[in-house]
């Protein structure tokens, strides 16, 4: 699909991306924009090269992708200044690569954070009140009338939420849970998240000053800590070397028996393998997952767990935050081809 065809910039997106807000943009700056429409969903590098071409400016790619020196190559070849992820995590780029063909490279913070912290949450309330299971047994058309032992879950109040990367997303999340269930928190994050902890401690006043439980909350020396202290645990850390399989079958085993387990980050920083092997033995522990090790597949016997709620990466995936990345993408290419700022560049 092309749009304005006589642009003097080639801009190329891998994929349709929801809004028409950013394929403005881009037309009103000049840009000639060509949208893959592909049904293939995953492309690989041969199919972006062939995208790329003799000329190109910039390239708007999903976090599908492979974007390494092949194609960082190709799109300096085609005279392309520009690639931006239309996302927030960038493991697929390499950061190293883009620098050294002089491509500048752009991801879409902020517009997917209260978004993600949502999803999160529901899996952790999912997870929590067996919502899948209960949703499928009544679909089989399996209810006969109400029992007082029917899909008994976990109540959030007054339990503790652990938040592992407590970052903007992981703040975010920490922030519904304490406020929107009355939960205690712990987190372990590299750095200080002071606004988070200035929030749950005015919470915590807040409650007192209206007679109820005050929420507690404490920042853990290391990850176990969290690990063996929380009821609910929700992983939002990077991914790179220091975090793949960051929980892994020895760290599952310090958790709580009844523990939650909520993913939204990436795949690989859970050991799926070890996960499906101690859902199996404690059919009491639950896991809320987004993400998956060799997405798009699941590790073989996960799909037959009933402690298991699972849904396709769709985190980020609200209408206004969908169409906020699509536009910061264009923004991100734009600014390189126009000589502003990159709007979000992960070398700052
Ligand atoms: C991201 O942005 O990194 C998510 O995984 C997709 O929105």
């Amino acid at each position: 699909q092309v749009w304005n065809p006589n642009g003097k910039y080639r801009v190329v997106s891998t994929k349709p991306m929801p809004g028409t807000r950013w394929i403005n943009l881009l037309i009103e700056q000049d840009c000639r924009v060509e949208i893959c429409t592909r049904k293939k969903t995953i492309l690989s590098v041969e199919d972006i090269i062939a995208l790329i071409g003799d000329k190109c400016d910039g390239v708007i790619g999903q976090l599908t992708e492979d974007w390494g020196e092949a194609l960082f190559s190709a799109l300096s070849r085609a005279g392309g200044k520009a690639f931006s992820n239309m996302a927030v995590g960038y493991n697929n780029v390499d950061v190293n690569a883009a620098n050294k063909y002089g491509v500048a490279v752009g991801n879409t913070p902020g517009v997917l954070t209260e978004t993600t912290a949502e999803l999160a949450a529901s899996l952790s309330l999912s997870a929590a009140r067996r919502i899948v299971e209960a949703d499928e047994f009544m679909r089989a058309g399996l209810y006969d009338g109400w029992l007082p032992n029917l899909f008994v879950g976990n109540l959030l109040k007054g339990q503790t939420v652990g938040v592992i990367g407590a970052g903007r997303i992981g703040s975010a999340y920490a922030r519904m849970m304490v406020e929107g269930f009355k939960m205690n928190l712990i987190y372990y994050d590299l750095y200080q998240a002071t606004r988070l902890e200035k929030f749950v401690t005015a919470y915590a006043e807040f409650l007192k000053a209206n007679g109820e439980q005050p929420v507690t909350w404490k920042r853990a020396a290391s990850m176990d800590e969290v690990l063996r202290e929380a009821d609910v645990i929700s992983l939002h850390p990077i991914l790179d070397k220091t975090t793949y399989h960051l929980v892994n079958k020895e760290r599952l085993a310090i958790m709580k028996k009844e523990a939650i387990l909520v993913n939204c980050s990436r795949g690989p920083v859970i050991d799926e393998v070890a996960l499906v092997e101690h859902l199996k033995q404690n059919p009491m522990f639950r896991v809320g997952l987004d993400v998956f090790e060799d997405e798009p597949y699941m590790k073989p016997g996960l799909a037959d767990l009933k402690n298991a709620v699972v849904v396709p990466h769709i985190a980020s995936a609200s209408k206004w935050t969908r169409e906020g990345m699509a536009t910061l993408a264009a923004l991100n290419v734009l600014g390189k081809i126009k000589g502003y700022p990159v709007w979000s560049d992960p070398n700052r």
